[in-house]
């Protein structure tokens, strides 16, 4: 094993002891470890003194970058405080202050914040809440789940059954509770030009199920505007306003999944208030605390929060809490990055980030001989890798070409993850032009390398 002494210590303790998230942890094993040590603004370094821009945001969630002057204060400041006091029956300032400020950015009624710890938990609290919504106001008969195809909302059981994601969660699927799949639009998006979109045999489709189903229906979740784990698959604009409006009208909860989304990644604070969409349920993590620390949301609309109440014996509360949710440092931390990310909107710094990212992609990737498709809003893009050009065919698997193009992009400095052979941009929004160049231009030379030192029968172990 290469590297200084530290490094060969924690590389052999991390490969003795820690089992990876999503990782093969034989492919993990014969790759050289990155042992990240610290971060400043869209850059990471290792403890070998590399440094890396971070090209996925430490998976979707950085937003001013890595050690931000002011989240760093705000933290110290809730620290000198106190660090954890519980929710489950107390309350502390800071989840007021971010309970009020949830209420203030999210549309309509949505004034109500339950506080969790991650994404997975925000998505499970809004199914249980509109489960128990519709048996409080007597429709025990409305239990069923639409979902939209290709979604994914994590990886609890809950969300596993509501997601539709067959490599990662297949082999669970005798334990997940039915759920109907109504069909994703088609859409591709770049540089703030539909290229080709369809939404119309989803939309059908959707009524169809509608129809058949609604009055045995709780709800209906899906992923706003962009599909994240899917690989950013788009919906075109006005589909939403649609799928909102359908759900009113056959009595359905909207439960809106912007743990991706949310907090500028799509260059708004919230989707569901930039289109002007009043869910009954939004689930909000990831970008919540600009990737420092743990905290989720489900916002609920108030006529939905009224039905829980009651006296205690009959039994209305929602009887669900996590040990950590509303952790005060997050919470704090959230304050101040939310603070920070209305002014980087409002002053168009977030937007010509965009305008920028979406331009070089342009330039450097649309039409290249490796390239098939590329779809792009705000600052998230896929880039789907095709050994040929038009050709049906792609790469085998085994051979692992997204993953070998995110080595070389290491080699040059570059932290990128792949989802199969499709390469993932999503860096911090806190990216600036040379930044953005950064990311393009070494994307594109570790495809070009990779494509040179391709050998295609060779399986990566
Ligand atoms: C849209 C969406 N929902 C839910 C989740 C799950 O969030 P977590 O990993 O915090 O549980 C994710 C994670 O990527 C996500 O993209």
């Amino acid at each position: 094993m290469t590297g200084n002494k530290a490094t060969r210590a924690w590389n052999e303790r991390d490969l003795r002891h820690s089992w990876h998230p999503f990782t093969q942890m034989r492919e993990y094993a014969a790759i050289p470890p990155v042992q990240i040590v610290s971060g400043q603004g869209a850059w990471v370094t290792d403890s070998e003194g590399r440094r890396y821009l971070d090209g996925n945001a430490s998976i979707w969630t950085n937003v001013h970058g890595h050690n931000d002057p002011d989240l760093n204060a705000a933290l110290r400041d809730q620290l000198d405080r106190v660090a954890h006091s519980t929710l489950l029956g107390l309350s502390h300032p800071v989840g007021a202050d971010l309970a009020a400020r949830l209420a203030e950015i999210s549309p309509g009624r949505l004034n109500r914040s339950f506080f969790s710890d991650n994404g997975s938990n925000a998505v499970e609290i809004a199914l249980k809440l509109s489960f128990q919504y519709w048996e409080l106001t007597g429709h025990p008969e409305k239990r069923g789940v639409i979902s939209m195809a290709n979604g994914y909302h994590g990886d609890t059981f809950g969300t596993m059954a509501v997601g539709d994601n067959g490599v990662f969660h297949g082999r669970f699927r005798p334990w997940f509770f039915p759920v109907s799949h109504f069909p994703a639009p088609v859409c591709a998006e770049l540089n703030g030009r539909v290229a080709e979109a369809d939404a119309r045999e989803s939309l059908k489709g959707l009524e169809k199920l509608l129809q058949k189903e609604a009055e045995r229906t709780a709800c209906l979740i899906m992923e706003p505007s962009m599909q994240g784990a899917a690989g950013m698959r788009l919906q075109p604009p006005g589909f939403l306003r649609e799928v909102a409006a359908l759900c009113r009208q056959h009595g359905v909860h909207l439960i809106l999944d912007e743990v991706f989304v949310a907090f500028g990644r799509l260059g708004s604070l919230l989707v569901c208030a930039e289109e002007g969409i009043e869910p009954d349920f939004l689930c909000l993590a990831k970008g919540l605390t600009a990737g420092y620390l743990p905290l989720a949301a489900t916002v609920v609309r108030d006529d939905i929060y009224e039905a829980f109440l009651g006296p205690f014996e009959s039994f209305r509360a929602f009887f669900h809490g996590h040990t950590f949710t509303g952790n005060p440092l997050a919470a704090a931390v959230s304050l101040a990055s939310i603070q920070k990310l209305e002014t980087m909107i409002a002053s168009g710094d977030l937007a010509r980030g965009v305008s920028v990212f979406g331009r070089l992609l342009e330039e450097r990737l649309d039409g290249h001989p490796q390239v098939a498709e590329i779809r792009q809003r705000g600052m998230a893009a896929a880039v789907e890798l095709t050994p040929e050009r038009g050709a049906a065919e792609s790469f085998p698997t085994g051979e692992r070409f997204g993953l070998r193009v995110c080595l070389r992009a290491r080699e040059h400095g570059l932290i990128l993850r792949p989802l199969g052979d499709t390469l993932l941009l999503v860096p911090p929004l806190c990216v600036n032009e040379d930044e953005i160049t950064f990311l393009i231009e070494k994307t594109t030379l570790s495809i070009e390398e990779t494509i040179r030192a391709r050998q295609p029968a060779a399986a990566f172990t």
